[in-house]
């Protein structure tokens, strides 16, 4: 394949769609991809009329299904080399399929899926096509989360015995959705969103954080998932407590009622020798608590290895993620585009026919995806039998 900006087809965005318009961003971050094509809504005039609106040109198809399927009669250098998938929970399993058996990459909006059926029929396809998948974990594209995961994991605070990471939010407070309001909507129905509301959106994050900082995997829960907002029909408070892997124990939270809680994301990692705290309202620095001395915060683009508490072998890829200076602050969309651009590098490989990996260090993969339904359906489980403790099912 030559070195031509890898082109991306959308699977939704139209009318005033939401997180697509991040991602479109990130996509161009490094001039390397480009959108070129989108099935922006599920009217077929509709969205082609919304393509034709779009802020630069754009090859609009009335489905997805048209997308996928003219794909196979354009020349090479007009291909699609992945779709990004931004369509509510419940249209993620199908062109995630359709669009894997047509021989294009995915890169798939969380919850991976409405069910563990699904869920599973997506790995074995991933896995039987040796294809890139990715699931839009945001926030493990941080590189404060990139150096919690090294840390953590590379045993400088000991073993993890406690672990809290929370997703705290207000704006579902009121019942929203009774005004029609578009994001609100779908959420809070189990048809589109799944079987927990405020766990599949949000709660899918903090366990991601959770696993991807610590490498420990959940084994099994006691949950609570909560209404708070009368007439809702799925859950806007969840709490989750966890047995980890490595015996120590963890609660895996999210809330959608904290009135004035905006994106409040945050991990405490507390191990035998020193606690990590990371937020992603604030995500250029991590701090560390080590016992009798102050606070240490590393700021992103300001780490000195081997300096008395981080090692002089802190792996070269880390250091070298391509990142502007400290102090011009990194956010969401910088996350964003550090995970477009990993897949990038991979969807590339396999373009030229070489190995990749897709192992869940640099992006949230098809498997992630598969654990994150497995939680959410094992917090349903156990929630209706009033928190019982309830195993996570074995890893595919
Ligand atoms: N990674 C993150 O941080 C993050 C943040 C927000 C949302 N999300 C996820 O992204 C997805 C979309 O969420 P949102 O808030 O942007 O939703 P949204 O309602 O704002 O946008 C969804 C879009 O999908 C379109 N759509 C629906 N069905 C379609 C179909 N059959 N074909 C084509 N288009 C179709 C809608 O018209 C709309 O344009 C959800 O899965 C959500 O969980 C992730």
């Amino acid at each position: 394949m030559s070195n031509r900006p890898l082109n991306v087809g959308l699977v939704g965005g139209g009318k005033g769609a939401f997180i697509v318009h991040p991602h479109q961003r990130a996509i161009h971050f490094d001039g390397t991809r480009r959108v070129v094509a989108g099935a922006l809504f599920p009217d077929p005039r509709i969205a082609r009329a919304e393509a034709a609106q779009w802020p630069y040109p754009l090859k609009g198809y009335g489905s997805y299904d048209e997308m996928i399927a003219a794909n196979a009669q354009l020349p090479e250098a007009e291909k699609l080399d992945y779709i990004l998938i931004v369509t509510p929970n419940f249209v993620h399993f199908d062109p995630a399929m359709k669009a894997m058996k047509a021989g294009i990459a995915v890169f798939c909006e969380k919850p991976l899926c409405l069910n563990l059926k699904e869920a599973a029929a997506l790995v074995k396809t991933a896995r039987q096509l040796n294809i890139p998948f990715c699931v839009a974990h945001t926030y493990v594209g941080h590189w404060t989360s990139r150096l919690s995961r090294y840390i953590v994991r590379s045993g400088l605070l000991g073993e993890v015995r406690w672990v809290d990471s929370s997703y705290l939010q207000g704006w579902l407070a009121t019942r929203l959705e009774a005004t029609g309001q578009q994001q609100a909507s779908w959420r809070v129905d189990p048809k589109r969103a799944g079987g927990s509301g405020c766990g599949g959106d949000i709660g899918t994050h903090a366990l991601m954080q959770l696993r991807y900082v610590t490498g420990l995997e959940v084994t099994a829960l006691s949950a609570q998932l909560e209404t708070f907002v009368q007439g809702r029909q799925l859950d806007d408070h969840f709490t989750i407590y966890c047995q980890l892997s490595n015996g120590g124990k963890a609660l895996v939270r999210a809330s959608q009622i904290c009135i004035g809680y905006k994106n409040d994301l945050g991990i405490v990692v507390a191990g035998t020798k020193g606690t990590l705290c990371w937020r992603q309202e604030e995500p250029e620095s991590v701090t560390i608590k080590l016992p009798g001395q102050p606070d240490r915060v590393y700021w992103r683009g300001a780490v000195t290895p081997g300096d008395g508490f981080l090692p002089k072998n802190v792996p070269a890829d880390l250091m070298a993620e391509p990142t502007i200076p400290s102090g011009h602050p990194e956010a969401f969309h910088d996350a964003f585009a550090r995970l477009h651009r990993c897949f990038e590098a991979d969807v590339r490989k396999w373009k030229a026919g070489k190995a990749f990996k897709c192992d869940g260090a640099k992006y949230a993969n098809v498997e992630d995806g598969w654990t994150g339904i497995a939680f959410i359906e094992t917090c349903v489980k156990s929630s209706k039998k009033k928190g019982a403790w309830t195993p996570m099912p074995k890893a595919i």
